[in-house]
């Protein structure tokens, strides 16, 4: 699989919040992309503010889960990996649980948009509308995907609209589909008023089953989320990028 000089899981991690890690001097990285893995199964995560999305989340279930994060295998990625879905999905849970356990970097896009841009979804939406808020997560994605040092990077709902992005997410790194039902997405996300396409259950379930082919097409790895927890998805996940070479051992730990 990809390439390069690769330490994002090697240096002790970095913070799962919206910062891209700062360069390390990698250079240029061919991607390619993995076998397709069919992952099965189903839920739970939600998010809740932008401020820190999905940490308590990816806490609770670490704490639930018992593991000792240091009986771990330290990973790398091997290129960025991308989690896409629909709103509620547990994008953000899923990949912080990941980052924390295997001391993964982990970067939220639309938190990162957020602190780029200097205002919340909510007011771009409300101030430019979405037309102008896609061509900002548009150059995000990029910006983000391009950085050296891969990282697990949960994407916003919407990212899968423009087939430019669905083409860019395959060319960037590998792209993990997070399964979900509207009806599901909503009994998990507390905090709908940050999601101005999140109003009500009638459209949400609409745009859901439109997107749905969205995701599929942009997914190298589909794992359903219905009726699993954080911790079970992150490590359905972690199988599924191992399988296909896109997370493995640190080269110092490999033997
Ligand atoms: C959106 C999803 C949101 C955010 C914005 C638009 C969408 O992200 O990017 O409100 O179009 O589905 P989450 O999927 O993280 O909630």
């Amino acid at each position: 699989m990809a390439t390069g000089a690769l330490r994002s899981g090697c240096e002790g991690g970095a913070g799962a919040d919206g910062r891209v890690p700062s360069p390390k001097g990698r250079g240029k990285r061919k991607r390619k992309r993995p076998n397709k893995p069919q992952g099965k199964g189903p839920s739970s995560a939600a998010r809740g503010g932008r401020g820190d999305p999905g940490a308590a989340e990816a806490n609770a279930a670490a704490a639930k889960d018992g593991r000792s994060s240091a009986l771990e295998q330290p990973l790398e990625l091997a290129q960025p990996v991308f989690f896409v879905g629909f709103m509620g999905a547990g994008k953000t849970s899923v990949s912080r649980y990941i980052a924390r356990r295997w001391k993964l970097s982990a970067i939220d896009l639309d938190t990162y948009l957020e602190r780029r841009e200097g205002r919340v979804i909510r007011d771009i939406f409300a101030e430019d509308g979405e037309e102008a808020f896609r061509a900002i997560e548009a150059d995000v994605l990029r910006e983000v995907g391009r950085s050296p040092n891969p990282s697990l990077v949960s994407c916003g709902g919407g990212v899968v609209e423009r087939p430019q992005n669905r083409s860019a997410l395959g060319e960037l790194g590998t792209v993990v589909y997070l399964r979900v039902s509207a009806d599901e997405a909503a009994s998990r996300i507390s905090n709908k008023s940050s999601r101005p396409l999140f109003n009500d259950i009638e459209s949400a379930r609409a745009l859901c089953e439109r997107r749905g082919p969205l995701y599929d097409e942009a997914a190298d790895i589909v794992v359903d989320t219905a009726g699993k927890s954080v911790g079970q998805i992150g490590h359905e996940v972690v199988r599924a990028l191992k399988r296909c070479g896109v997370l493995r051992a640190c080269k110092e730990d490999a033997s």
